[in-house]
């Protein structure tokens, strides 16, 4: 039976990493889809939530549920979830816990989360990193409108959350604590099995891997 799990949490707190390796570790038998992907055009006025950046210009509001094309992601989930040989579909995103129409789609819901220091510290490493941008900026618009944003956006979806992830954690740690929730699902067929042992063997899919759990309870 395939199955939705949804990956939210705060910028830089590790969602991507996450469903990344997830999708890496089974690559035939996960969908993955990035929230990131499904915002509204950037150059409609008409569309999406608007504000105005450290740099005085007006913005979609990047941090705004308001932002993202819900109806494109439903759509995105439904035709992934129709996909053959896939078991799972990962969403993952700021708002994977936040849009009513994924919740609902939703078998399974992790929240990853990361102490805000670390992740202020990670998202301006990360924009020095890709774009050079100037950490001036990234600050500014952190203490102008992120910080609010992620306080009334994205950190209340916590509570909505199956199991909660320390985003500290290594990548395998943060893979064998959600392995107990989709590890039943991505369990194979017995002509599948056979398939993964000998794919296994060669250090593929890890589901039936025993947890580890660096995770807690909220
Ligand atoms: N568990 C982790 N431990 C250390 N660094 C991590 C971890 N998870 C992610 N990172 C790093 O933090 C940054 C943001 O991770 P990413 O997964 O892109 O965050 P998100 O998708 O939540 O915005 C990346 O540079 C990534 O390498
Ligand atoms: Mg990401």
């Amino acid at each position: 039976m395939t199955g939705v799990l949804a990956v939210a949490g705060g910028t830089a707190s590790g969602k991507s990493t996450l469903a990344e390796a997830l999708s890496l570790r089974c690559p035939d038998s996960v969908a993955l889809i990035h929230l990131d992907d499904y915002y509204v055009p950037a150059h409609d006025p008409l569309r999406g939530v608007w504000t105005v950046s450290a740099s005085g210009h007006a913005i979609l509001d990047w941090n705004h549920p308001g932002s993202i094309d819900e109806t494109a992601v439903t759509d995105a989930i439904d035709t992934a979830l129709l996909r053959p040989g896939v078991l799972l579909v990962v969403v993952e995103g700021l708002f994977a816990l936040s849009l009513p129409s994924v919740v609902r789609r939703a078998g399974w819901r992790v929240y990853v989360d990361t102490p805000d220091d670390i992740r202020l510290a990670r998202k301006i490493l990360r924009k020095i990193e890709a774009q050079r941008q100037d950490p001036l900026l990234s600050l500014r618009n952190y203490l102008q409108t992120g910080r609010d944003r992620h306080a009334a956006h994205v950190a209340p979806s916590r509570a909505a959350a199956d199991l909660v992830v320390d985003g500290t954690a290594s990548e395998e740690e943060m893979i064998a604590a959600v392995m107990p929730l989709i590890g039943p699902t991505l369990a194979p067929t017995p002509a599948q099995a056979q398939a993964q042992a000998q794919a296994q063997a060669q250090g593929a899919c890890p589901a039936a891997r025993a947890p580890g759990v660096p995770a807690f309870a909220h």
